[in-house]
């Protein structure tokens, strides 16, 4: 497995590290945008100057993973393949997979079971956006580890929109909630987590919550009580957005304009982390300058 990483692309190392899955679920109702979502596809919408999609993907990228499962909604499959083909242009092998209903986050384990193989995996929602200096860092450390799960802890103003994470004075985790009404900490879980190959296992003994769906936090739950759960906290060098509510959406874009425009690079763009990371070579750009020529990504990726 690691072999494999090593080898891709011009040959640079990607990672030492035992994780090649990840998933990306970007199925969903979108209602918390409509209408914007009503007839598009919520991943697909824009995040300023990419799809939403294209950051959750970046964030795989950054873990090091290789081979991704989308999952989608069964009308949109056409949509998303199109846009991101079979991840050959950078480096990657993309899979696609249908939700028949938005059952809840855990579903994506047994829709990916075959996908998943017993390996471990990470899972990123659709909608979710992380960026920050240590981040790609803190991924690979994480994606190093193949016992038990990973999540992370982001310290929010309004945790009952989200899981939260409770912990006792030494920092050890003692509950997971999911949108509770009376949240015990500040802590909330962002949609980005790293599970070990029993993953499939543990989702296929949820039962679904009252409000019908598998849902992640009992998951993290499973691997909580059986003392396999880590929590990693992400300090303020890490922003985390979840795009799917219209204020999170305007505030993510106003967050990926004003970084790029800073710093003169783009934030999530496919094609540069994968030559970054020796997943392609320059010529493997060849397609995409062709599609994009004249335009200010193409510009962007003429700069690369
Ligand atoms: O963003 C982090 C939060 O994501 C976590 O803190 C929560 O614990 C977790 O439950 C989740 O909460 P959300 O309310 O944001 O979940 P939502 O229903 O919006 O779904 C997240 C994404 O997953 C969204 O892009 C739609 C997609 N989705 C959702 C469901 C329920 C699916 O593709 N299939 C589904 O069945």
């Amino acid at each position: 497995m690691i072999q494999d990483i090593l080898t891709d692309g011009i040959g640079l190392p990607v990672a030492k590290h035992s994780l090649r899955k990840g998933i990306i679920l970007a199925g969903g109702t979108g209602s918390r945008l409509f209408p914007i979502t009503h007839s598009v596809c919520k991943q697909l919408v824009p995040v300023y100057d990419k799809p939403m999609i294209y950051y959750p993907l970046a964030a795989l990228m950054l873990a090091g993973v290789r081979d991704i499962l989308v999952i989608v909604n069964p009308e949109d499959i056409g949509l998303f393949s199109r846009l991101l083909g079979d991840g050959s242009q950078w480096g990657l092998d993309i899979y696609y997979a249908e939700q028949e209903r938005p059952d809840g986050l855990a579903q994506a384990f047994l829709i990916g079971e075959e996908f998943i193989d017993g390996d471990p995996v990470c899972l990123v929602l659709g909608d979710n956006l992380f960026h920050g200096d240590g981040l790609a860092d803190l991924l690979l450390a994480v994606s190093e580890r193949s016992e038990g799960a990973t999540i992370f802890g982001c310290r929010v103003e309004y945790p009952e929109r989200y899981g939260v994470i409770d912990f006792d004075g030494d920092g050890v985790a003692l509950s997971l909630e999911e949108k509770p009404e009376y949240p015990k900490s500040n802590f909330a879980v962002p949609g980005i987590y790293f599970f070990d190959h029993k993953v499939v296992d543990y989702a296929k003994m949820l039962e679904p919550s009252p409000r019908g769906e598998l849902e992640i936090t009992d998951l993290n739950r499973l691997y909580l009580e059986r003392g396999e759960l880590r929590v990693e906290i992400l300090d303020e060098s890490i922003v985390w957005f979840d795009t799917g509510v219209p204020d999170a959406l305007a505030d993510a874009t106003r967050f990926v304009q004003q970084i790029q425009q800073r710093d003169g690079f783009k934030i999530a763009c496919p094609e540069e982390i994968a030559l970054s990371q020796g997943r392609i070579d320059r010529s493997r750009l060849g397609d995409a300058l062709a599609k994009y020529q004249g335009t200010p990504y193409g510009d962007y990726l003429e700069t690369l």
